[in-house]
Order: C-alpha cells, then sequence, then structure tokens
C-alpha cells in the first residue's frame, strides 16, 4: 500500500510501497520508503524536495478547494 499526503504548501510525502520513474520509465532508486516530492519547482534536487518551497513561499492554493484531475498524460 502506498499513501500520498499533500502538504498544503509543501511536497508530496509518498510512503511504502511505490516505484518511481522517469517519463521514459527509467526507475529512480529513491534509498528509502519515504519520500517527498517537490511540487513547488524549485528544488535542486528534482524530483525530490530539498525544503527550497518555504524560502520560495510556495503556496499551492487556498482551502481545500480541489479541481478534478484531468485525465491522460501530464503535459
Ligand atoms: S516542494 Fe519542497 S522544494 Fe519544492
Amino acid at each position: 500500500m502506498t499513501d500520498v499526503v499533500v502538504y498544503e504548501n509543501g511536497p508530496l510525502l509518498l510512503r511504502g510501497d511505490f516505484t518511481l520513474r522517469t517519463p521514459d520509465g527509467e526507475e529512480i532508486d529513491p534509498g528509502r520508503s519515504t519520500v517527498a516530492l517537490c511540487r513547488c519547482g524549485k528544488s535542486a534536487i528534482k524530483p525530490f524536495c530539498d525544503g527550497t518551497h518555504k524560502a520560495a513561499r510556495f503556496r499551492a492554493g487556498a482551502g481545500r478547494e480541489t479541481p478534478a484531475p484531468r485525465s491522460g498524460e501530464p503535459e
């Protein structure tokens, strides 16, 4: 089982059994079973969060009103 925790103004925390891959399908070894994935785009170690979102004052949006996901491949 994999848990994904969406931090309000920070990363996505993945915990459990998961596989990270590049868009080409190459596996990324996270080296651990819990990782934080950057959501702000400012990390120097993407796809992982390095804490820069705090200095960048990343704001994901207000409240819990989350739009429905789009179908298909990400852009
Ligand atoms: S979410 Fe933490 S550096 Fe981007």
